[in-house]
């Protein structure tokens, strides 16, 4: 057995913003060292890093790694509406076990049918066709446009709100309430977080309250129906709706940001996607998935008792766990020339045949709720965008955009492109 002392490693810190940028030299030395390993935070503590593809699924579908965020017993009631949406939003199934995951589960993906998501296509391409038309008219008026600030972060909040059954004239505030909750509190003014956590709280209880009241044909609506007949109670719809706003927001946001970037940075890969049409254009979100992983890692895990992972590793009990999806998709066991962008893996007939699932959408009880609705929406979305601004280019140097920090999502902040004509800056 490997001793522990032996899998220390140089401290990480995920703030660093030349790891948040590119983690995965990182990644691929730690898993050089073997597929999981314990790991110095810059922050004093430890932790498990799983890296290996095998042993990422292993762990995910192993219900000794426990998803029930440790006791919150002793801790004061939350006193402002901010800490109670807080509060509420940390009782989603993502934060559960089986058995209780198992019946939040069960009834949630009652609502999210293949049909039902796929009855959002037109919704999606009349929402992402809004969105390419207001940026072109930026770019004609000013030669350069931000595709994260005008694409990738508001389209999956619109289409969040088609789930939730939004009034179209609110979508405007819940895209400004979640940008804000989303941002590190010293980025905006004093209390503007607070006060959108408080928001957001008081919205969804009006909105359950409503669908109660009228109920429409968005998913959402169902959920709060099944509810009515014994399924989710106020507290778990409250927090179902939380978890659907951020659980389907920011991913989808690096998603389709770091799909555009990768376009943009490949443009044989653009004309072949362009060329090819549908099943291209998918198999440019299956890569994007593998290859820039929207979720960096998974939730974390605890063990509830000590579990060998073969091969000489063994973690022990209670010991805190993070699968790095964004590693294990690399993993080059599994795939081969891993640090490439090729689309065309996915393809059928490729060399060397299907390739391995990547582990973008998780694997096991929590695997993705939203994949399909995620997969439709890049889909639909990306090919709108670049039909309808034809010969954009990246206004910045591609090695030097800002990436949020931390180990949880991952994708550019900003994506800085210029109109056809205009000349991209020379610093
Ligand atoms: C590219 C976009 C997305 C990615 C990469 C992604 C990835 C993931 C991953 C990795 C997990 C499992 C996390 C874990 O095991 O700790 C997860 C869970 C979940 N996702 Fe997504 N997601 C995306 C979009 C969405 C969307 C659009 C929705 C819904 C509207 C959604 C809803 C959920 C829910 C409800 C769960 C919890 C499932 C459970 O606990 O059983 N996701 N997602």
């Amino acid at each position: 057995m490997i001793g522990e002392d032996e899998r220390v490693l140089a401290p990480l810190n995920p703030a660093d913003p030349a790891f948040a940028r590119d983690p995965y030299p990182y990644y691929a030395q730690l898993r050089a060292q073997g597929p999981a390993a314990r790991v110095a935070l810059a922050n004093g503590t430890h932790a498990w890093l799983v890296t290996g593809y095998e042993q990422a699924r292993a762990v995910l579908a192993d219900p000794r790694f426990s998803n029930v965020p440790p006791q919150r017993a002793g801790r004061p009631r939350p006193e402002s509406a901010a800490q109670r949406a807080r509060e509420c939003l940390a009782r989603h199934m993502l934060n559960s076990d089986a058995p209780d995951h198992t019946r939040l589960r069960r009834l949630t993906t009652a609502a999210f049918t293949p049909r039902r998501v796929n009855a959002l296509r037109p919704r999606i391409e009349h929402l992402a066709a809004g969105l390419v038309a207001e940026l072109a008219e930026q770019l004609a008026r000013d030669g350069s446009a931000d595709l994260v600030d005008g694409f990738a972060f508001p389209l999956p909040v619109l289409v969040i709100g088609e789930v939730l059954g939004v009034p179209e004239a609110d979508r405007k505030d819940l895209r400004e309430w979640t940008y804000r909750v989303g941002s590190p509190a010293d980025a905006l003014e004093q209390g503007a977080v607070e006060e959108a956590w408080a928001r957001l709280h008081a919205y969804f209880t009006e909105l359950i309250e409503q669908k109660r009241r009228a109920p429409g044909d968005d998913l959402f609506s169902s959920l709060v129906h099944d509810a009515s007949e014994g399924g989710l109670d106020d507290g778990e719809l409250l927090a179902m709706a939380f978890l659907l706003l951020f659980a389907g927001y920011e991913t989808t946001m690096n998603l389709l940001a770091s799909a555009s970037l990768a376009l943009l940075t490949h443009p044989g890969e653009l004309a072949a996607a362009r060329r090819g049409g549908e099943e291209h254009w998918a198999a440019v979100v299956e890569e994007t998935l593998r290859h820039a992983s929207p979720l960096e890692g998974t939730t974390w895990r605890r063990t509830t008792q000590e579990v060998d992972l073969g091969g000489g590793t063994v973690i022990p009990a209670e010991a805190s766990v993070l699968v790095v999806l964004a590693a294990a998709s690399r993993d080059p066991e599994f795939f081969p020339a891993p640090d490439a962008f090729r689309p065309g893996r996915h393809l059928p007939g490729a060399e060397g045949g299907r390739p391995a699932p990547h582990l973008a959408f998780g694997h096991g009880p929590h695997f993705c709720l939203g994949a399909r609705l995620a997969r439709l929406e890049a889909a639909v979305a990306l090919p709108l965008l670049f039909e309808g601004l034809p010969g954009i280019g990246l206004a910045a140097d591609p090695d030097a955009l800002p990436y949020r920090p931390g180990l949880l999502v991952r994708g550019p902040r900003r994506l800085p492109v210029h109109a056809p004509a205009a000349q991209a800056p020379s610093a």
